[in-house]
């Protein structure tokens, strides 16, 4: 088999309080004992990126080379207004060839599983070349969290994530192909 695929897990929220990184680093956890690629938390919020138009602060190259060095994504959704947040948005919008010809999963939360905003998400990821796979694991502000603001996710979600993760890295792997 050829040299490992980077995948990065895309924080989307950037709040003060923000529950993400909990929930970033529980689907690390479970990709790390895969074995099958490299995995990293990439936190938007590092990057202290402007609103598009808005300056040529150095975090926009860093984002975009930090980008251009994954295979592909996993995307930690939160629902902001049945949406995905303007943060991930922007981040998003300030690159684009690094995005193409790559492939992502989505882990969301929210009151309804995030699937408000997973689904506009795909819609964004579709115009940007990224293949985004069908398996979806949807997390309960009311069941997987305490308090709404501490992780504590049911069992039944370890399956789903690994089940996105399996059709991630086929996918990233295939797509690589395309690339070089
Ligand atoms: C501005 C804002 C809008 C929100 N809108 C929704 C919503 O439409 N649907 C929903 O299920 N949760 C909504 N929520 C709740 C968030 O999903 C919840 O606070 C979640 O923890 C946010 O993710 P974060 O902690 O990583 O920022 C909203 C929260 C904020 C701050």
């Amino acid at each position: 088999m050829s040299e490992k695929l980077n995948i990065g897990v895309i924080l989307g929220s950037t709040r003060e309080g923000r529950v993400s990184p909990q929930v970033g680093e529980w689907v690390k956890g479970i990709a790390d004992k895969r074995g099958d690629a490299n995995y990293e938390i990439v936190d938007i919020a590092d990057y202290k990126l402007p609103f598009l138009g808005e300056g040529d602060a150095p975090g926009i190259a860093a984002w975009n080379e930090k980008l251009a060095s994954l295979d592909g994504f996993v995307f930690i959704v939160q629902e902001y207004n049945h949406s995905i947040t303007g943060a991930l948005k922007n981040a998003i919008d300030l690159a684009r060839e690094a995005w193409n010809n790559k492939a992502a999963g989505i882990v969301s939360y929210g009151s309804t599983g995030g699937a408000r905003a997973a689904e506009h998400l795909r819609g964004i990821l579709g115009e940007l070349m990224v293949a985004d796979v069908r398996t979806h694991p949807t997390l309960s502000l009311f069941t997987d969290f305490e308090n709404f603001s501490v992780f504590k996710p049911q069992n039944i979600h370890d399956e789903n994530i690994n089940l996105m993760l399996d059709q991630v890295t086929t996918w990233s792997r295939a797509l690589k192909t395309i690339r070089q």
